[in-house]
């Protein structure tokens, strides 16, 4: 079978990491790369140090607001399809490059496929949601990593085939935790000591875009006595220094520029607490049994809440500094997004869909 791969953002190159290369063992695959994110600590470090092969296209859409971008994606995804013509579109997360390649395929011949379908945070003014629910009802097959994914899409009756697969990002974090775990390795950062600082990372448009919410959560993350360091997304640091608040903030925290996985997830296995914005980081903190204090009013990952693991606090800087300074003892963790074997389940799935489709 040929499948088309379509990523974009940071989390999606994470993600097609495990699934691309089980593909590419029986399988013809034809990556491509949107463009969406193209700085190299954004994009390129991902591809060299986890190995995934260089994307056949790289559509070089770059940034721009939401339709634009979008509709550009589009345009261009239409003509690889034209030239490559896929038994299979296969899309990740909940991005625009998500989004336009599911409007692309769904329009043409080749069945859709959506890893981590059936995520849902409530929040429609949230635009990851929006490309969530449109992809989801655009998708032959969905992908989901856990029980209750599966249920929201039955309930919201998705036209496609339901697959519980688990979580694609526990095969990439189990693929190359002895890295991230390997003692001899010291910290990527200079000056910090294991269990004796706060990892922090924070992205999102919510967060970013009123600059009372993002002096809000600056004011709860230096609210705690050990450092914290905060890897700063390129759209928090045009936002830190629209709103005026840049040189407050490097006053107070370690600002660093985005790390590559492997460094990023040392940073995260060895802090005492993550805060976050993320949707990936609040499941690799779990895998990684680091604490996670989720800097959102609501999660796509609930499940991490109730295990004990992970606590929602939104922007408020007490809730914020309290969660961070609390050292209750946590609850065993429970299995939540599946064994490990998310890529393997997804392409099998993937196979059978193909071939039930012949058949009809
Ligand atoms: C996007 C996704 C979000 C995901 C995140 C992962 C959408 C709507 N949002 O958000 O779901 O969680 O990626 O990180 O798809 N920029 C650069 N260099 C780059 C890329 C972006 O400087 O390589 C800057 C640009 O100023 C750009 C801004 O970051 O306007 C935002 O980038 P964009 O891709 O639009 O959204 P993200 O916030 O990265
Ligand atoms: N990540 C990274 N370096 C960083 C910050 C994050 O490698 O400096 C990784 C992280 O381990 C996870 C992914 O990027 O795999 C999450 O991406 P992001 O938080 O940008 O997007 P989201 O998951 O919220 O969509």
């Amino acid at each position: 079978m040929r499948v088309c791969s379509v990523v974009g953002a940071r989390p999606q190159f994470v993600k097609a990491f495990p699934v691309s290369r089980r593909l590419r063992a029986d399988h013809e695959e034809v990556l491509i790369h949107t463009g969406q994110h193209y700085d190299e600590e954004l994009s390129g470090v991902f591809f060299e140090e986890l190995d995934i092969p260089e994307p056949e296209y790289n559509l070089g859409v770059g940034s721009g607001d939401h339709a634009p971008q979008t509709a550009e994606m589009m345009r261009l995804i239409d003509e690889v399809l034209d030239a490559e013509s896929p038994d299979v579109v296969l899309v990740y997360g909940d991005t625009n490059s998500t989004l336009a390649a599911a409007l692309v395929a769904a329009k043409r011949e080749p069945m859709l496929a959506h890893v981590e379908a059936g995520l849902r945070s409530g929040k429609w003014s949230m635009p990851e949601e929006v490309n969530r629910v449109l992809t989801d009802h655009c998708s032959d097959l969905l992908l989901t990593p856990g029980e209750n994914a599966a249920e929201t899409l039955r309930e919201d009756n998705a036209r496609g085939e339901v697959v519980v697969t688990g979580d694609v990002m526990y095969d990439a974090v189990l693929a190359v935790r002895d890295r991230v775990l390997d003692e001899s390795t010291p910290l990527p950062i200079s000056g910090l000591r294991p269990d004796e600082y706060v990892l922090a990372t924070v992205h999102r448009a919510s967060n970013t875009d009123d600059p009372d919410r993002l002096a809000g959560i600056l004011d709860g993350l230096t609210g705690v006595d050990i450092p914290v360091v905060l890897p700063l997304h390129p759209r928090t640091e045009n936002a830190l220094r629209e709103h005026g608040l840049y040189d407050r903030a490097a006053e107070e925290i370690r600002l660093v520029d985005p790390v590559g996985y492997v460094e990023f997830l040392q940073l995260l296995s060895n802090a005492s607490k993550v805060a976050t914005d993320s949707g990936g980081v609040q499941k690799e903190a779990f895998y990684l049994d680091t604490p996670c204090v989720t800097l959102r009013d609501e999660t796509e990952w609930i499940e991490t809440v109730e295990a004990g693991w992970n606590a929602l606090v939104g922007g408020n800087p007490d809730r914020i500094s309290r969660a961070l300074f609390d050292r209750s003892e946590l609850p065993p963790k429970p299995e939540l997004y599946g064994g490990g074997d998310a890529a393997d389940l997804t392409v099998s799935a993937i196979e059978a869909k193909l071939a039930d489709a012949a058949d009809d």
